[in-house]
């Protein structure tokens, strides 16, 4: 009954935005046609008048300038941009919020806030993993943050009692492989960052798991003194044979980096990305399918401009052995999930932490774990994941 409506409800809204992406498209192709083709101009004339005035009344709906983060006429027919007003005010005054080093603030402004993980999820829409997550946060309110970005349709029917009660920010669509992408990241961030204690910042998707307790990940965050965004020059088709020459000067083929899309950033770095105006308009424009936003729009921003704050790395760890070589990593069903696995996934690897330090502990999260493997990693022994998930966590759902 309850989900038949929420089905309904939740259909309506799709519908909804689809006819507002149509008027959209609509908008702006006829726009750039006014612009560059004088030939349609002519043949619009001959249209009736109604025609015209019902062209003419769409600014009712959203415009291109209310979408686009920095008009610049003629608007870029590809990719939609989903950024509305509300957004950019956000933006601003997410920029303008102070980092801890180099603020004019006085230090006693700070120490009354004990510095706190954001951990941002990237979300369709349910988090199937939740509770696994949920006893992953237990007993460490004040220590971080939650914020979760899902399709703004989804209904969400979440206890009370939750840590993720709450939790979700304002949103807009997001299309796989468009900048829709990198606009709800830099949305998460900037809601994100209005709180002044947030100092790291966790990208995650409905499809991660933490791979030891919160007191492992959160020391091991804020004692690093680098940032986590994987970046590579691959040379191949699917890194430089997606640079497109014409973001050349601004960005040139020895700067285009590809990477991961799940990173671990310094309140500082969280900042530059945020404000960043110059490299988001030049990828908005030039990088469309087969370029992919999200896998290289951070990695080359920060190569270009912060690359002293970056360890090169991500910290969430993917399957991508061979014989895969499509777009997405290997999932895990709950016939995987062994300690062999985990342990595998925790101390498996070999890399340098903070610059002198060589560590197996490369890897804090992992993707990407099926709805079914929650019961299995919720019955992992308790001494593996170092935290109990059944302790005080609610067993139905
Ligand atoms: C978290 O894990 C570490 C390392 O395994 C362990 O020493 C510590 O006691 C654990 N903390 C809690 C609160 O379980
Ligand atoms: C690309 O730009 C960098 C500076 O960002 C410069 O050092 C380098 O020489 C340029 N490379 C090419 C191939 O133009
Ligand atoms: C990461 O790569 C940048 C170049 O993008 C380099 O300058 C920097 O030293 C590297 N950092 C580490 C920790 O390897
Ligand atoms: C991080 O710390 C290590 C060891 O203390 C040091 O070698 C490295 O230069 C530091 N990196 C930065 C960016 O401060
Ligand atoms: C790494 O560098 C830091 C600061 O320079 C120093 O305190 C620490 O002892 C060094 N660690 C190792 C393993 O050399």
């Amino acid at each position: 009954m309850g989900r038949d409506q929420q089905n309904r409800s939740e259909r309506i809204c799709h519908l909804h935005l689809k006819i507002i992406h149509v008027f959209y498209l609509l908008f702006v192709v006829i726009g750039l046609s006014l612009l560059f083709n004088t030939s349609i101009i002519l043949c619009l004339k001959n249209f009736s008048p109604t025609f015209l005035s019902f062209l003419y009344s769409i600014p009712n709906s959203p415009k291109p300038s209310e979408l686009l983060p920095a008009p610049t006429p003629p608007p870029p027919p590809l990719p939609i941009s989903t950024f509305s007003r509300s957004d950019q005010e956000l933006f601003k005054r997410a920029a303008m919020v102070p980092s801890i080093q180099g603020s004019s603030l006085n230090y006693h402004t700070y120490s009354t806030h004990v510095p706190k993980v954001a951990f941002m999820f990237l979300t369709r829409g349910p988090l199937p993993l939740r509770r696994l997550w949920e006893g992953f946060f237990k007993g460490n309110q004040g220590f971080y943050s939650i914020y979760v970005h899902s399709h703004p349709c989804y209904i969400e029917t979440l206890p009370r009692d939750s840590v993720f009660y709450g939790t979700r920010i304002p949103s807009q669509p997001v299309f796989w492989g468009t900048a829709t992408m990198i606009d709800a990241e830099r949305r998460l961030l900037a809601n994100a960052l209005l709180d002044l204690s947030n100092q790291r910042f966790v990208l995650l998707s409905e499809s991660c798991i933490p791979l030891f307790n919160f007191t492992t990940i959160y020391g091991h965050l804020m004692n690093s003194n680098l940032s986590f965004i994987a970046l590579a020059d691959d040379p191949r088709k699917a890194g430089r044979g997606r640079y497109n020459p014409k973001m050349s000067p601004a960005i040139n083929i020895t700067n285009w980096r590809k990477g991961s899309q799940w990173f671990e950033v310094h309140r500082g770095l969280a900042i530059h990305i945020v404000s960043d105006q110059k490299y988001y308009t030049i990828f908005q424009q030039y990088c469309v399918p087969p370029c992919y936003s999200d896998e290289h729009y951070i990695p080359t921003l920060v190569n270009i401009l912060y690359p002293e704050l970056n360890s090169n790395r991500s910290l969430t760890w993917a399957d991508w052995s061979p014989p895969r070589d499509g777009p997405h990593p290997r999932e895990f069903g709950w016939v995987d999930i062994t300690d062999e696995l985990l342990n595998r996934i925790r101390f498996g690897s070999d890399c340098i932490y903070n610059g002198n330090t060589s560590t197996t502990m490369c890897f804090l999260f992992a993707r990407k774990f099926l709805t079914t493997a929650l019961e299995s990693l919720l019955r992992m022994p308790p001494l593996l994941l170092d935290f109990n998930p059944f302790h005080g966590v609610d067993k139905d759902a």
